[in-house]
């Protein structure tokens, strides 16, 4: 397995030949520590990032990632602004596999488009990706595992792109916790390396949708779809809820067969109704706003270092006439596996749900499952 840094780099020399690399760089831990390696390995003149905005980002995501590498002196990145064209691709689609597959695809144009117009010929310039080990296994690239969800890394047109050889991949073997020292080794500074890692489609995967088509009305499940992962097998049901104060230990002991949630506090007690959901400029800045606020409650209360990652999801549910949210703030080595991290829940009645009730939310729900049996995120 090819891991350290002088490997990388000499497969990185050896993979583009004499060829200039494209990458197109999301603004997550991994495709920034690509984009300074493909620097630091083949020289400026070599690379060209392209930070495709799809719209799908958190809070001022965009203009800090640009920020951090003008300090780093690296200025060969270009901003591509589709998020029009994004939102108008995901209109009126709830099913997570087709978004996912939307956004790969639409992100492909955009990439081959911005190609075109920058002239960045085939015969002169091949395509980077910061795909990393696990990105590879989930979307079944390797024998004997099954499809758990496509990474938009592994849609169609990538995979024409590698068997051409036009595309190279120096993470691929790497997984998370190994790109992040790889960063450190790269001298990207602490704060920035060890960030949570955010996934390629965005927000796309943390907008839950919906198209208003009832799901069952059982009390003790939500009444909503989410995907998990069950004998290494994708699944894609109800999540059950739990509701009363109970200490953590109690509820991770129910939530040991499929996704759970814990109800932490609501604005009325009013039903949980279905909402027809999509991804769309409004929703995702009302998800936008919510998301802000539980990142800054992590990074005030000294939380943000101590959790591994904390997927902030809207739910297609309203209570009162209000959004909800779930938040799934998880501790993990390499995102394979993972488990629910414990935030104390005096902190989260006292703190977090105040702000979040004055921003309009309607309830704030805390998923308690390990994966497995559920995924990190929700799609
Ligand atoms: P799941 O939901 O599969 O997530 O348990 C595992 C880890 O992968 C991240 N993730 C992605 N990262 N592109 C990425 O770069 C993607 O399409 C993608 N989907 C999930 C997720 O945030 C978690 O850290």
């Amino acid at each position: 397995m090819i891991k350290n840094l002088s490997q990388i780099s000499e497969k990185i020399l050896k993979e583009a030949g004499n060829k200039k690399v494209f990458l197109l760089v999301s603004g997550g831990v991994d495709s920034t520590v690509l984009f300074v390696l493909l620097n630091k390995v083949l020289g400026s003149e070599r690379v060209l990032g392209l930070h495709v905005d799809h719209g799908l980002m958190r809070l001022n995501e965009s203009r800090q990632i640009m920020d951090f590498l003008q300090k780093e002196g690296i200025n060969n990145l270009q901003i591509c602004d589709a998020s029009e064209e994004f939102l108008t691709a995901l209109q009126g689609v709830a099913e997570p596999e087709k978004k996912r597959n939307i956004i790969g695809e639409v992100f492909l144009k955009v990439a081959s488009r911005e190609m075109q117009r920058l002239s960045l010929s085939t015969s002169e310039w091949m395509l980077a990706q910061g795909t990393i080990y696990p990105d590879i296994i989930e979307s079944g690239n390797i024998k004997n595992t099954d499809t758990i969800k496509t990474h938009h890394n592994r849609v169609q047109g990538v995979l024409d792109l590698q068997e051409k050889g036009m595309l190279l991949e120096p993470l691929a073997s790497l997984y998370k916790n190994e790109v992040r020292i790889l960063g450190e080794e790269l001298g990207i500074p602490r704060e920035l390396v060890w960030r949570h890692p955010f996934p390629g489609p965005g927000l796309g995967v943390r907008l839950l949708c919906c198209d208003g088509k009832p799901v069952g009305n059982e009390p003790k499940f939500l009444p909503i779809k989410s995907v998990g992962i069950k004998n290494n097998a994708r699944t894609y049901g109800q999540p059950l809820l739990i509701e009363g104060d109970l200490p953590w230990e109690e509820l991770e002991k129910q939530s040991v067969d499929n996704r759970a949630v814990w109800l932490v506090e609501r604005a009325a007690n009013e039903a949980f109704e279905a909402v027809e959901q999509y991804c769309a400029k409004e929703t995702l800045d009302t998800l936008r706003l919510f998301d802000d606020i539980c990142l800054k409650f992590l990074q005030e209360n000294d939380l943000y270092n101590k959790i591994w990652q904390m997927p902030v999801v809207l739910l297609p549910l309203k209570t009162a006439g209000k959004p909800c949210i779930v938040i799934r703030p998880v501790n993990s080595i390499d995102a394979m596996t993972a488990s629910f991290a414990k935030i104390d829940q005096g902190l989260l009645k006292n703190s977090l749900w105040p702000k979040l009730k004055a921003a309009g939310l309607g309830a704030l729900f805390y998923d308690i499952t390990n994966k497995p049996p559920a995924t990190i995120e929700w799609e």
